[in-house]
Order: structure tokens, then C-alpha cells, then sequence
């Protein structure tokens, strides 16, 4: 049996593969970030698929912080119920599943949230909408509701927490040289910008324990002029690592990097797959916690030399799931043709007019006899 199917832990979380459905905002939640019946039969169909982890689409720890439209909610102790039928489903179904707790800062919306975004600098042009600098105490609120929200995630039953610190968003922005212009304790060197994250892990720690699994996805590069660069990302990473987080996702680039987004487009040879895998070798070299390694894997073949070579422990992937959420017992049932997804990422167009995501391709030879 390849290594792909292993039985590992992640701080006690058994894992049944190392198969990760990497974070995947399905704009299914309902108008306040509650959970709907939908989403949890998506997710369900998910762990039927025999994905080892699933972690949820992020969730808005606050509601300053909501990026966009039925996006999943972690923000008031109203929501846990909801959230408890999706851990339920996943349970059920013999899976694991964690939520990924999420601010946008910079890039809220305002007319969703009814507040103006803060950021850690008042960077303007980047969005319409005037950005407010993070007070001191601002940051100390935020830090005080990624704690709260892991907290609500404990009492709904996910199996752990992830915190996204990637694509430009509210913690990916403190990262980041670009987005991060302040000279406080907070800005400046790698180190002072890892200072509210280290501050989150600490609260989040506080108020879920030990031995609780606490995840980050985070960037490895922004891909923008004056952005985060591999070797500090790697430092950034080091310092989380050795503050008791127990695995971190990569990722890299951001809403601002043009092609080469989080969520690249045409990859059609075994050459454009994985294509955060040389970040991957220098956070392996530097890190001992577990690597998960998303973006653009699509052949069975890469997913087992990344993991049977060593760069990750831990495959992740976001849209070959939602044209195919059976993929992980197809590739171990022994049809181990590549994903069928395209990369064209047209699954974001029904979500973005209330449908909720799925793969159009699909729909379309589907309806074709294809
Ligand atoms: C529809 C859609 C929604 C996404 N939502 C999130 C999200 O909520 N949080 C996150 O960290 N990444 C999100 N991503 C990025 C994916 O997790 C992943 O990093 C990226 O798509 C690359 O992986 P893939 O090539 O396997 O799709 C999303 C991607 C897609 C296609």
C-alpha cells in the first residue's frame, strides 16, 4: 500500500490517509455564517469520498472580519449547533475534520460587515474602501476572538483548529512587507510580524489546551513586489512551529498576484503540479512539524513522490474535491488516473451568485453525455 494511505497523528488526531481537503469557502453558509443543510451534506459527500481531513472554507472569527457572501461563520456561541451537524456528518462517516478560522482584514466587506476594514497599515487604493490602521487594542481584540472562535470549534466538536494566515488576508497582511508598514512591535523585522500570530497561538492555546490540534496555512511567498519572501516565511514558520503549533499548511501568493494567485489556472503537465513544492524543501530542511503541501496537485504519481520523497507529509487539494469529492477512494481503489479537474476554476462562478460551488465542466459533459 503506497504511503499516500499511512495511519498517522497530528497531536493526537488520527488520520486515516494523508489526504487534506485544503480550506474551501463553498458561499453555501446562510446570510449570518450559520451552517445550512447544504453544506453539510457538501461536506458529508466529502468524507463519503475518503478524504483523511477535511478543513472547512475559512470562517470569520469576527464579524468585522467576513470577506464575502455566504461565508461560514465562528463568530458568536448562536452558531455552534450548526456547526455540530457538520462534525457530526464527518464523524459519522468515520472522518476528521477541522475548521479554519479566518479574518480578512484588508479585504472585508464593508457592506456585508457595516464596518470599515482594518489592516495593519492604512494602505489605500488596493480596495474602494478606506482602511483603518489596527489600534493596539484593536490587535488585542482580534487575538482575544481567534481565541474565542477555537474555543467554539472545541465545543462543536471539529477535531482541531487551522489558522489562515495566508492569500493576503488579515494575518498573511501582518506577514507581509507590503501590507505590513507599521513600526511597532508588530511591524519592521520578521520577527515583530510574527508577533500577532505568536500572540494568537498563545490565546487559542489558552482557551482549547494542549493537546488540541492548532494548524496555520500560511503564505511562502506573496508574489508582490516588496511581499513576503521565502527565506522570511521559512523564519516566520520556524518561530510557529517552536510555539507549539502542530503542522502548517503552504501556500503562497495573494489576491494581488496575478497569475501566480493561490489558485493557479491550466495546469495540464506533471510540471505545473505542486507549485509551492520548492518551498516546500527549504521548510522541510528548517522545520521539524508535520508540512502540508497544497496547490495544484493533480496525478496520483506527484502526490506520492512529494510524500515518498519527504518535502510534505500531508497532500492537500481544494478543486479536484469538488469535481470529483470520491477522488481518494478512486486513486485507492486502484484507478489512479489523474484528477479529472481542469484547473479553470470556474467552480467560483455559481458561488458567487448564491448557488454554491460546483464544478461547471462537469455539469456541462454531464448534460452533454460526455
Ligand atoms: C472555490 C474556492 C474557494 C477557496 N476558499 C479558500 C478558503 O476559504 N481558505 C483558504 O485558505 N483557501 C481557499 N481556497 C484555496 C484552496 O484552499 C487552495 O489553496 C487552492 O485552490 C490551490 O489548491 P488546488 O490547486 O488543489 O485547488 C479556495 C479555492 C477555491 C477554488
Amino acid at each position: 500500500m503506497s504511503k499516500l494511505f499511512d495511519h498517522t497523528k497530528i497531536n493526537g488526531m488520527a488520520l486515516k490517509n494523508r489526504f487534506v481537503r485544503s480550506a474551501t469557502w463553498e458561499g453555501m453558509a446562510a446570510d449570518d455564517g450559520a451552517c445550512t443543510p447544504r453544506l453539510v451534506d457538501t461536506i458529508a459527500r466529502l468524507s463519503e469520498g475518503g478524504v483523511g481531513l477535511i478543513i472547512t472554507g475559512h470562517a470569520y472569527v469576527k464579524k468585522q472580519g467576513q470577506a464575502g457572501e455566504w461565508q461560514l461563520g465562528i463568530y458568536e456561541d448562536s452558531l455552534i449547533p450548526g456547526l455540530r451537524e457538520m462534525t457530526d456528518a464527518v464523524h459519522q462517516r468515520g472522518g476528521r475534520i477541522i475548521a479554519q478560522l479566518a479574518h480578512s482584514g484588508l479585504f472585508a466587506d464593508p457592506s456585508l460587515t457595516g464596518y470599515p476594514p482594518m489592516a495593519p497599515s492604512a494602505i489605500s487604493g488596493i480596495t474602494q474602501h478606506a482602511v483603518q490602521e489596527m489600534t493596539l487594542s484593536d490587535i488585542e481584540n482580534v487575538v482575544q476572538s481567534f481565541g474565542l472562535a477555537a474555543q467554539r470549534a472545541q465545543k462543536a466538536d471539529f477535531d482541531g483548529v487551522q489558522l489562515h494566515a495566508a492569500h493576503g488576508y488579515l494575518l498573511s497582511q501582518f506577514l507581509s512587507p507590503f501590507f505590513n508598514r507599521r513600526s511597532d512591535r508588530y511591524g519592521g523585522n520578521v520577527e515583530n510580524r510574527a508577533n500577532i500570530h505568536l500572540e494568537i497561538i498563545d490565546s487559542v492555546r489558552s482557551y482549547v489546551g494542549k493537546n488540541y490540534p492548532v494548524l496555520m496555512k500560511m503564505n511562502t511567498r506573496d508574489f508582490i513586489e516588496g511581499g513576503l519572501e521565502l527565506e522570511n516565511a521559512v523564519k516566520a514558520g520556524k518561530l510557529f512551529a517552536q510555539n507549539s503549533l502542530d503542522a502548517i499548511e503552504l501556500s503562497g501568493g495573494t489576491g494581488l498576484s496575478g497569475k501566480l494567485s493561490p489558485i493557479r489556472t491550466g495546469i495540464r503537465k506533471k510540471a505545473d503540479e505542486a507549485y509551492f513544492e520548492d518551498a516546500a524543501v527549504l521548510f522541510k530542511e528548517h522545520i521539524d512539524s508535520p508540512i502540508i503541501l497544497v496547490g495544484g496537485i493533480r496525478s496520483f504519481e506527484v502526490a506520492e513522490r512529494i510524500v515518498n520523497s519527504g518535502i510534505a507529509d500531508y497532500i492537500s487539494m481544494s478543486r479536484p474535491l469538488i469535481r470529483e469529492p470520491d477522488l481518494v477512494n478512486r486513486w485507492k481503489s486502484g484507478n489512479r488516473s489523474k484528477a479529472a479537474c481542469l484547473s479553470d476554476s470556474r467552480c467560483f462562478v455559481p458561488a458567487r451568485t448564491g448557488k454554491g460551488i460546483y464544478c461547471v465542466m462537469e455539469e456541462r459533459e454531464r448534460k452533454k453525455g460526455i
